[in-house]
């Protein structure tokens, strides 16, 4: 059985205390995931570990002194989350320690090998093999150790490696996302920026099949042949402040607070693509894909193209029926997604054109496609997405009046303004329903996907059972459900559909079900079919998307927590999803 982690990685060397930047940087990277946690750091050449099941917090039990060393955090898809699988991993006689984010995909061949060799693992994990490995290849330089062993990894990863003697930390990447923070007398390796922003904005994002050598005044990139190769030093544009709470209780209130920001900040970009395509393809994971769907029904009302939208983890094991003649978009917040980029790679390879809409700047995803629009959500820390959401459905709206040479109107931001106004009365909504176990979420045409988006965020985060169907297919089955303990949301704003809706909800109220309605303000016929309404504000029709994202965030936040759920660290997930 695969033991496969995402995770997040860090390593730090220079003359500061490493155990608080080793912490707080894991603190940051939590969203990779947070089963387990744990740091080695090296001192008067002895290491030291601290290593535990859960949050990061666990670790600020101890303090470690020294100040070079490496840090993990876990998620894993197979076997528990406990003590013994938590990273780093040293080997028997303790001088090496690894961490590890990705998959070894072969680790059981690499275990047996080790077992003849006398060497037995301690924990049930893949990477652990790495350590055992790098201890046998060991010659007296750990980069030419890391370099061998390398080799007969077969999987994904990103590494980070240190020796109990040496003041250099040496870092590997081949799948799973590295990068290098360059500070002054210090450097950091980290799977993401946000971890290191504190320190540093200037950053060396690693290749696939680069290996790097760092120490306080050293950075040095390699192939893995370890020959040197050349890097480019890249400034982050975003800070911390960005990445802080601000006083709201929660990330992701904050983040569904920004979206009037957001999607101005969206609203600016602009796109030179060409558009000699005959069709669009959207791959994406998640939230994304919702977005996706969404880009769908716009695309071909506007612009008229047929769009196909695919799940990226099927499209990439399906017959592939692509062309040239395709353009791919691959839709993802944190451009890392593994099911995404192997999507993207699928794609390239069969001719077609690729264009990321990409939130996280120089992310894989975006290096690797064709042509990358930012989608300038600013970074997003909550693992439900919420702004990167909107700002994915800016980009589609502007890329299909694009696609018409039409502009778009701004009248959205003030519009999103408006229903964040209606926070508080979606609590008050929320304190009625919280303890409600089921919830149907239904709506036609455009509103369809927003039924998805608003079903996946209630489940997500205050794990309730939540389903979205379109609201004409309720009759072939999911009506069967309805009963007065399952409440419907029923999305139905006053626009082409407009009346097939309103039937729809009639037909479960009709059947003693309960139904909260996303209506217009000023909508008074709909009080006859609803229990409860959320008025939203008046927009051309195509453009009820944003509010009623904003409406469906509200209520799934509000009843996450009232029911005291953890709503930015939802339990099992992690917000960047880096095995398939
Ligand atoms: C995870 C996150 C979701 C996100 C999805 C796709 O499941 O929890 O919020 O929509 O991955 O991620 P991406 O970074 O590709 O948008």
């Amino acid at each position: 059985m695969l033991k496969a982690k995402m995770c997040g990685i860090i390593g730090y060397v220079g003359e500061k205390e490493a155990n608080d930047i080793l912490i707080a940087g894991l603190e940051r990277l939590e969203y990779r995931g947070y089963d387990s946690a744990g740091i080695a750091v090296t001192h008067n050449n002895t290491i030291s570990i601290n290593k535990s099941e859960g949050r990061v917090h666990n670790l600020k039990k101890e303090k470690l002194d020294g100040t070079i060393g490496i840090g993990h955090t876990r998620w894993a898809t197979h076997g528990p989350p406990s003590n013994k699988n938590a990273h780093p991993f040293t080997c028997n006689e303790k001088k090496f320690v690894v961490v590890h984010n990705g998959i070894i995909e072969n680790y059981l061949e690499l275990k047996s090998g080790l077992h003849r060799s006398g060497i037995s693992c301690t924990s049930d994990t893949d990477s652990e093999v790495i350590v055992h490995l790098i201890a046998q290849a060991y010659g007296g330089n750990l980069k030419e150790a890391v370099c061998k062993v390398i080799k007969h990894l077969q999987g994904s990863y990103a590494l980070c490696v240190m020796h109990k003697d040496t003041h250099e930390l040496v870092g590997a990447r081949n799948g799973s996302p590295l990068l290098i923070g360059i500070g002054k007398g210090e450097n950091f390796f980290a799977s993401d920026a946000s971890a290191i922003i504190d320190y540093t904005k200037d950053v060396i994002y690693m290749n696939d099949f680069q290996i790097a050598e760092i120490g306080k005044n050293l950075v040095t990139v390699f192939d893995f042949d370890g020959v040197e190769q050349s890097h480019e030093i890249k400034k982050i544009d975003w800070n911390l402040e960005q990445a802080q709470k601000s006083g709201y209780k929660h990330f992701m209130l904050k983040e569904i607070f920004e979206q009037p920001s957001v999607a101005q900040e969206s609203l600016k970009v602009t796109f030179a693509i060409r558009k000699d395509f005959s069709r669009i393809i959207f791959v994406a994971c998640g939230t994304a894909s919702y977005a996706g769907l969404v880009g769908k029904y716009i695309i071909e009302k506007i612009a008229k193209i047929p769009v196909v939208n695919e799940i990226a983890s099927e499209f990439r094991y399906k017959e592939c029926l692509i062309s040239e003649k395709d353009l791919v978009i691959a839709i993802s917040q944190s451009g890392e997604t593994a099911d995404t980029l192997a999507a993207v790679r699928l794609a390239r390879q069969k001719g077609a054109r690729t264009l990321g809409l990409i939130n996280v700047v120089d992310s894989t995803i975006a290096r690797e496609v064709d042509s990358v629009v930012y989608t300038r959500a600013g970074p997003e820390i909550g693992v439900a997405s919420t702004k990167a959401f909107i700002s994915q459905l800016v980009m589609l709206y502007k890329f299909a009046f694009h696609l018409t040479e039409n502009g778009m109107s701004n009248d959205i931001v003030d519009k999103i303004k408006e229903t964040l106004k209606l926070s508080e009365s979606i609590r008050k909504l929320a304190e009625q329903y919280y303890t409600c176990q089921n919830f149907l979420y239904i709506g036609r045409n455009i509103h369809f996907p927003l039924a998805l988006e608003g079903a996946l965020k209630l489940k997500e985060i205050s794990y309730i059972h939540a389903e979205a169907y379109p609201a004409g297919e309720l009759k072939h089955g999911p009506i069967a459900l309805v009963c007065t303990e399952m409440p419907t949301i029923a999305i139905c704003p006053q626009d082409s559909v407009y009346e097939k809706t309103y039937s729809n909800i009639e037909e479960i109220k009709a059947r003693n079900g309960k139904v909260i309605t996303i209506a217009t303000e000023g909508d008074e016929r709909i009080r006859n079919v609803s229990n409860d309404i959320i008025y939203v504000p008046k927009v051309d029709d195509i453009f009820y998307p944003f509010v009623i994202a904003v409406v469906l965030q509200l209520f799934a936040y509000h009843i996450a927590d009232l029911r005291d759920c953890d709503v930015d660290k939802p339990r099992n997930l992690a917000k960047s999803v880096t095995v398939e």
